[in-house]
């Protein structure tokens, strides 16, 4: 029925379009061929798109589909050049009448749902130059021949097809410029015809299934300056002979290449990034590599490449970040890196390298960030005391080194540009140190999983900027410094953090609830959630009433202290908090009811402290388990032990309970007041009418 409607509604639409061609002027009107097109077009969407098909009583200019949204026609002949429909949340087929737009020459549907094959028409239009089909579920496998002779971009990207490559693609299309099949289920090779595309300036198949070798001729191909084969399932990469390749990005990582880099790199005359990251890439780094006048970002993380670093500075004029992380490499830091002049990042964590930090290093004028955690270097004291020397220094990682040794404690230190230091796992002796007070600028701050000592300094509530506080697993002791509740980045964060290379990992321990250190990795620090971890010390005293004041924190960890008083109800302003652990500590008190008004908890812990009264009920208490109250034997509530009645009296109020929580005890007195009122009545009514009845 509903169909039928739809239909006459259809062919009353073409009727009144058809008849106001032949009545009013010409420029009021679509081609018919487009007209076909378009009909056919929306008879594949499952939902019309806005602004198409004018309602009866728009203006007659709106009858011409040259006006529609997304539409564009050419002025001479007034066919339709331009489909441009991204973000419209289409659903449904693209429709095989598409071919009636034969004059079209831009195609873009990108970031719809459309779904099902692509019509095989479509790569048959003559004028066709660019199709961006992208981020929709397109899925089907492209055997069908192709013939868009004037074809310069497609791109395919984010969808679901499957099968081969389509490897006709340059034998009719002999001037595409861009190619992008990444993110589908493509399997194969990289098909051999694709020498043909010699006008190829970007080729993407990252993150699909291609494998086997990548073919001398990509790299070689005249126009090519991008080639993107991450994630994929390539084995080797052919050497380049005697040809030379014009590439300036060179994306291969994530694939199984092994063996060792090819030594091709003199062959490459404008290379200017080459990530070979997480392969099983072997042997040292070739010495053409070593010396590459042309390349600034050189990323070789997580292989395992061996030997020592030995890049040749004078020649490397334009390297910028260098990130060598996670291999094999041994020896010592070299000296000469610092003479690279432009180099600002630096990463070499997760190797075998031993001794300290050169004395050359004071001179690393351009060096913004360091990571140097878990190899085998030394000597803190001086490596604290070269790099103090480096102006620029923004970002400073030393995890996993200087075992055991003390955090040195001299006054004269000082990093002005310092925003993230973290020296971590180190097991160092010492207490935290005084020349900290200079790093105003400090954002991040991470002594986690040390041996140090004394209180925590009262001055690092002044640092504006810090909205990451790590110091768990110390013997820190004394009461937790009442001027941790003013830092201004966890009551109203509003930093911005320009990272030098925000491609680098940033390893982390994991101290969290399970205990056992897992490792976290974030990509940016920026991205690092706002915590304050003073966990697995030997803090005492109360928890501040105005910790509830740190509205921005995600994260706060007290546990494993042994900190006394009652849970302040005030922590419920704490709006965007998701992680609030308090266990294995001496508190008493009740839990405050008005905690449940904490809609991001996600984990939460009170366990194993003398908590006493009702576990409070609703929010995402609902979802805590039996865990996160264990170890109180003075705790009741629905889900855990049933509260004897003369236990619900020892609620009554601790020094902690507030406002909130005193009107919450006033309600439910009412409520008791009512029960008994209504009890009585009962009681009375029955008393005085049942009698009767009888
Ligand atoms: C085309 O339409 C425009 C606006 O609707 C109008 O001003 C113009 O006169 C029309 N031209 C012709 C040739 O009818
Ligand atoms: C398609 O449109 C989107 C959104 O306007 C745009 O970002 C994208 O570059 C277009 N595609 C092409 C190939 O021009
Ligand atoms: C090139 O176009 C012709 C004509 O449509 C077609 O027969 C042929 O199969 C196409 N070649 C490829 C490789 O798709
Ligand atoms: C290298 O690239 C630059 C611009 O990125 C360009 O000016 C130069 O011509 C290229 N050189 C070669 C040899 O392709
Ligand atoms: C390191 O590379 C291997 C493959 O060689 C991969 O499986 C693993 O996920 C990579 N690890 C990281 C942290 O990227
Ligand atoms: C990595 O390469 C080595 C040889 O260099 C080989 O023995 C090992 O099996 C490879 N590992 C994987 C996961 O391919
Ligand atoms: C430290 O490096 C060693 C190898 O050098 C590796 O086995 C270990 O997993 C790394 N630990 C962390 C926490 O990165
Ligand atoms: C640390 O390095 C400094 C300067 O190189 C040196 O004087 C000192 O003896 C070293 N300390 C240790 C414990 O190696
Ligand atoms: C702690 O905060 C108070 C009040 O803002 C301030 O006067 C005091 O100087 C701070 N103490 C330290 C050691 O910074
Ligand atoms: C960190 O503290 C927890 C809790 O006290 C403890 O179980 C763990 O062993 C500590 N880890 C280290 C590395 O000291
Ligand atoms: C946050 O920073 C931005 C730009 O850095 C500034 O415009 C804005 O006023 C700041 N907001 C607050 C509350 O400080
Ligand atoms: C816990 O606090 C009580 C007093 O509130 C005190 O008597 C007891 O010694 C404390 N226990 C620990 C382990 O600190």
């Amino acid at each position: 029925m509903e169909m039928v409607v739809v239909l006459w509604i259809w062919v009353f639409l073409l009727f009144s379009v058809q008849t106001q061609v032949l009545v009013i002027s010409q420029n009021l009107t679509c081609d018919s061929n487009d007209l076909k097109g378009l009909t056919g077009f929306m008879k594949g969407l499952e939902s019309p798109i806005d602004g198409w098909w004018p309602a009866p009583s728009s203006s007659l200019s709106s009858y011409n589909c040259c006006n529609w949204i997304g539409i564009t026609c050419d002025s001479s002949s007034g066919r339709i050049a331009k489909l441009h429909l991204p973000f419209k949340e289409l659903t449904g087929q693209l429709s095989d009448s598409v071919s009636y737009l034969d004059q079209l020459i831009m195609l873009n549907l990108s970031h719809n749902f459309l779904s099902g094959p692509l019509p095989v028409s479509l790569f048959h239009l003559t004028y066709l130059e660019v199709v961006d089909l992208s981020s929709n579920e397109f899925d089907q496998v492209l055997t069908f021949s192709i013939n868009l002779p004037a074809l310069q971009v497609l791109d395919i990207s984010y969808n679901k097809l499957m099968g081969f490559l389509p490897f006709g693609l340059c034998v009719n299309s002999t001037g595409i410029r861009v190619l992008n099949f990444a993110v589908n289920y493509f399997t194969g090779i990289i098909p051999p015809q694709f020498k043909n595309c010699i006008f190829l300036e970007h080729l993407s198949v990252a993150s699909n299934f291609i494998s086997g070798i990548i073919p001398n001729f990509l790299l070689v191909l005249p126009r090519l300056k991008e080639l993107t084969l991450q994630d994929n399932g390539f084995t080797s990469i052919s050497g380049i002979g005697d040809s030379f390749s014009r590439l300036v990005r060179l994306d291969v990582s994530s694939n199984r290449l092994s063996g060792a880099i090819p030594d091709f790199f003199h062959s490459f005359l404008n290379l200017s990034y080459f990530s070979a990251r997480s392969n099983n890439l072997s042997g040292v780094i070739p010495p053409s590599l070593l010396s590459s006048r042309t390349i600034s970002s050189l990323n070789l993380r997580n292989n395992s490449l061996s030997g020592s670093i030995n890049f040749k500075c004078s020649i490397m004029e334009h390297l910028t970040s260098l990130d060598l992380g996670t291999n094999k490499f041994s020896g010592t830091v070299p000296a000469n890196l610092a003479s690279c002049r432009k180099l600002k990042a630096l990463n070499l964590a997760r190797n075998k390298l031993t001794g300290q930090i050169p004395e050359s290093f004071k001179k690393f004028e351009s060096l913004s960030y360091l990571s140097l955690s878990n190899c085998s270097f030394n000597n803190l004291s001086s490596t604290l005391k070269i790099l103090q020397n480096c102006p620029k220094l923004t970002v400073l990682i030393l995890t996993m080194n200087f075992v055991t040794e003390q955090l040195p404690a001299d006054d004269h230190l000082q990093f002005k540009s310092l925003k993230a230091l973290v020296i971590a796992n180190c097991r160092l002796m010492g207490s935290i140190p005084s020349w900290l007070n200079g790093l105003t600028q400090l954002q991040l701050l991470d002594f986690s999983f040390n041996h140090l000592t004394g209180m925590i300094p009262a001055y690092l509530g002044g640092f504006e900027s810090l909205f990451y506080l790590d110091l768990s697993n110390n013997s820190l002791s004394g009461e937790i410094p009442k001027n941790l509740t003013q830092l201004q980045s966890m009551i109203s964060r509003n930093i911005s953090f320009e990272e030098p290379s925000p491609d680098f990992p940033f390893f982390k321990m994991n101290s969290n609830l399970s205990g056992r250190g897992s490792i976290l990795q974030y990509k940016q620090i920026i991205r690092f959630p706002p915590l304050l971890d003073l966990s697995s010390n030997h803090l005492t005293g109360p928890i501040w009433w105005e910790f509830g004041n740190l509205k921005k924190l995600h994260v706060l960890d007290l546990k494993d202290n042994r900190l006394s008083g009652s849970i302040p109800a005030s922590l419920s302003r704490m709006k965007n908090i998701e992680t609030l652990d308090l266990s294995h500590n001496n508190l008493t008190g009740t839990i405050p009811t008005s905690l449940v008004n904490l809609n991001f908890l996600s984990k939460f812990s009170v366990a194993y402290n003398n908590l006493k009264g009702v576990i409070p009920n609703g929010g995402q208490f609902l979802t805590f388990s039996n865990s996160s109250f264990e170890g109180n034997p003075g705790l009741c509530g629905d889900y855990f032990e049933k509260c004897q009645i003369h236990k619900d009296s020892s609620q009554t109020p601790a020094s902690s309970v507030d406002q909130h929580d005193d009107d919450e005890l006033f309600i439910l007195r009412l409520l008791v007041l009512i029960g008994f009122a209504s009890g009585f009545l009962v009681t009375v009514i029955s008393l005085l009418v049942v009698p009767r009845i009888r």
